[in-house]
């Protein structure tokens, strides 16, 4: 059988402004090489430390999909999109995946031999520092959030659909995918992947006179 041809993206530009976020999709359904290529550029994001906490669940059969549509508060893009990625992260990934990623940094020569041997001390003792702060899963989640804007964005450049999700009930989430109870997994993002007919405009922005600044925030109230 011919292996269907994956299109030429669009530039990051263009991927950009093409990116809307759809709640109605048709049934085509995703190449698998394609979404593997999709994943492969998600898990080039950059992360702290190269700890790529992110743990990535691909859900594409009916059953579990109806199962995350009641955790995602019954939004029907979960049923209809051809895909669901789930982000999730492992906030404790640094404890078992620190040596390995120095190890390969360090024979491949991206990082020299004194930056691997600061990063082991670094590592523990950020991460350490950061676990006293409560911060550890906020830092997780910030790496899973690169990660998801590379996935929607190479989704994007290949024609697909998408829509972000924050409309999720967290313990259902982690039920669905196999992690309930576990406490050192947090669900940062949901993202649907698929198919659309509908032309979605673009809703708009603040301008940019509220949001981007030079130097330093206005006053507060001002
Ligand atoms: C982190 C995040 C969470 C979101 N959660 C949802 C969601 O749960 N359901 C939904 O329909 N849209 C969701 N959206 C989509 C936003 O409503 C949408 O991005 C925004 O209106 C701007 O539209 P655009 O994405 O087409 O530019 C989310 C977007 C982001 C970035």
């Amino acid at each position: 059988m011919e292996t269907p041809q994956i299109p030429a993206p669009l530039d990051v530009p263009a991927a950009i402004a093409a990116r809307r976020s759809t709640k109605d999709f048709n049934s085509q359904g995703i190449d698998p090489e394609l979404l593997q290529r999709i994943l492969d550029l998600t898990t080039e994001a950059p992360s702290s430390w190269n700890l790529q906490p992110w743990r990535i669940v691909v859900v594409d059969d009916d059953a579990t999909k109806e199962k995350l549509h009641q955790a995602c508060f019954q939004q029907r893009q979960l049923l209809e999109a051809a895909v669901t990625l789930v982000f999730a992260v492992d906030v404790e990934a640094w404890q078992q995946d620190m040596a390995p990623i120095i190890d390969q940094a360090q024979t491949v020569g991206a990082w020299p031999p004194s930056y691997c041997e600061s990063a082991r001390q670094a590592i523990p003792g950020g991460q350490n520092a950061l676990s006293k702060m409560g911060r550890l899963r906020e830092y997780a989640i910030k790496d899973a959030m690169i990660a998801a804007t590379h996935c929607v964005l190479a989704a994007t450049s290949f024609g697909l659909q998408s829509t972000y999700m924050n409309g999720w009930q967290e313990e259902a989430v982690k039920q669905v995918i196999g992690a309930a109870g576990r406490d050192e997994i947090a669900i940062a993002v949901v993202i649907v992947l698929g198919y659309s007919d509908q032309v979605v405009s673009h809703p708009g922005r603040v301008p940019q006179r509220n949001t981007v600044f030079q130097g330093r925030l206005p006053e507060a109230g001002s």
